[in-house]
């Protein structure tokens, strides 16, 4: 069932204990010496707990990018099963590669959900999609050594930065607002044709902006793949959320439009957090093509002591990581995948609520003086789901943050993001139904009071 949201309150903007007071917020900020423009998402964690601390004020928390849903029950009961039929189960090494249902599994997910055929030995299972992401990047950046810099779509996720920080590769970026269509080809052709780029990443639906690259797009961005030899890695952390289409139906069109419909090179790689409101049990997989999992490159050897991709992930990426994933949660996610499948669970229909709250959320600012720093999908109506993007007036991510806060928001600044946009991002999971009228006061409180800012 979708939930409605109607704001029913009346409570009088006097009563609210916004703005709070600046001083002490800026007190709070200099002691721990925070920049509001940089801050990461722990960092304002911490800054919105002290604050709600101080002046004993519920937040209304758009800051976290995690699931708001519970999982389905397929999932949990699916790992106790496991556990009470297998004694030996806990204290059985998984292998490297992922357990053979799991394997099975995703090739039928592959075809029924993205309409395309892969072998079960591409299928790898990993802790997480940052897991996932981070042995694709260190494989991608590190097959030749000149072609050690990942491009990012972006604005994006984070943490992406930080890995190829970790696996000390270069990173380059470019604004999805900046190249769209034609132009995006363009861009991307004069950057890989200088040899550098050893991998392309990025996600789709997007995380934060909610654009979606198109088919015509990724067509594109597969021939110039193929053309360079770069590795497209596809974050399908967000599958089938744009719920501008209908993806629910296994094996029926619409599809998940995905890169492996035009190029070899890629790693696709689905995560059970969002999808499947299942983040805590870190479980995901990396899809490739036969092709690209045999091809050798004798730079790898360097760093994975395999010259072949397929046993670079594996024995190179996975073992000296994690030496393989929990094998309860792969028995989880290959359930969730086999009930997707055959269309028992409709795993997309209890995401429709993201839809909802996002809508109003949107509307609720829209009406009062802000605007979406990315408002359209290239010339179309942006979808509705896990984000979107405000921006005030000409106000610097920071100083819209700034204000955010004094009226008991909180949402991440876009330079974090790698936007080259000022703004903040809103991501709708955490805030519910019931508090949709409250966060209609504040945001007109907000309104009126950068009103008489003149902002
Ligand atoms: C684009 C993107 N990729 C990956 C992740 C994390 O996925 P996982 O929990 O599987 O590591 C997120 C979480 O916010 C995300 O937004």
């Amino acid at each position: 069932m979708v939930e409605k949201i109607e704001l029913t309150s009346n409570s009088e903007l006097s009563e609210m204990p916004f703005p709070l007071n600046s001083e002490s917020i800026d007190d709070i900020i200099h002691q721990n010496d925070i920049d509001l423009n940089l801050i990461s998402i722990r960092e304002l964690q911490s800054l919105v707990n002290k604050l709600a601390d101080k002046f004993s004020v519920d937040f209304l928390r758009f800051e976290f990018g995690i699931p708001g849903l519970k999982s389905n029950p397929i999932g949990p009961s699916e790992e106790i099963k496991m556990l009470t039929e297998n004694e030996m189960l806990p204290s059985t090494y998984p292998p490297f590669d992922g357990i053979p249902r799991l394997k099975n599994a995703t090739v039928e997910f592959a075809r029924q959900f993205l309409d395309i055929h892969v072998s079960p030995n591409n299928c790898i299972p990993t802790v997480g999609a940052m897991h996932g992401c981070f042995i694709s990047l260190a494989i991608s950046g590190r097959r030749k050594e000149v072609s050690d810099t990942i491009l990012f779509i972006d604005p994006g996720f984070p943490v992406n930065k930080l890995q190829t920080q970790f696996l000390g590769l270069q990173n380059m970026s470019i604004d999805l607002w900046d190249y769209r269509g034609k132009s995006l080809g363009d861009k991307l052709e004069e950057l890989f044709s200088t040899g550098k780029i050893g991998g392309l990443l990025w996600s789709s639906p997007n995380n934060p902006t909610w654009t979606c690259l198109t088919e015509t797009e990724l067509e594109m961005i597969g021939k110039l793949l193929t053309k360079h030899d770069v590795i497209g890695i596809e974050d399908s952390a967000y599958l089938g959320m744009d719920f501008r289409y209908d993806y629910s139906k296994p094996g029926q069109s619409p599809f998940q439009p995905t890169i492996a419909k035009f190029t070899e090179n890629y790693f696709i790689i689905i995560s059970s957090s969002k999808i499947f409101s299942y983040a805590g049990q870190r479980i995901s997989v990396t899809i490739s093509s036969e092709s690209l999992m045999t091809r050798k490159y004798p730079y790898l050897k360097k760093y994975f002591n395999s010259k072949t991709i397929l046993s670079a992930f594996i024995h190179g990426g996975i073992y000296p990581t994690t030496a393989g994933v929990p094998q309860t949660t792969q028995h989880a996610l290959a359930a969730f995948f086999e009930s997707a499948c055959t269309g028992e669970f409709d795993f997309l229909d209890s995401l429709k609520v993201y839809k909802v709250r996002a809508k109003k959320a949107k509307e609720i600012f829209l009406k009062n003086g802000f605007t979406l720093a990315y408002p359209d999908d290239r010339g179309k109506p942006l979808g509705d789901g896990f984000y979107f993007t405000i921006q005030r007036g000409d106000l610097t991510s920071g100083e819209l943050l700034y204000y955010l806060l004094q009226f008991g928001l909180a949402g991440i600044p876009l330079d974090i993001t790698g936007s080259k946009k000022k703004g903040v991002r809103i991501c709708i999971s955490l805030v519910h139904q019931n508090q949709y009228p409250e966060l209609d006061n504040r945001v007109k409180a907000l309104n009126k009071f950068l009103t008489n800012l003149n902002k």
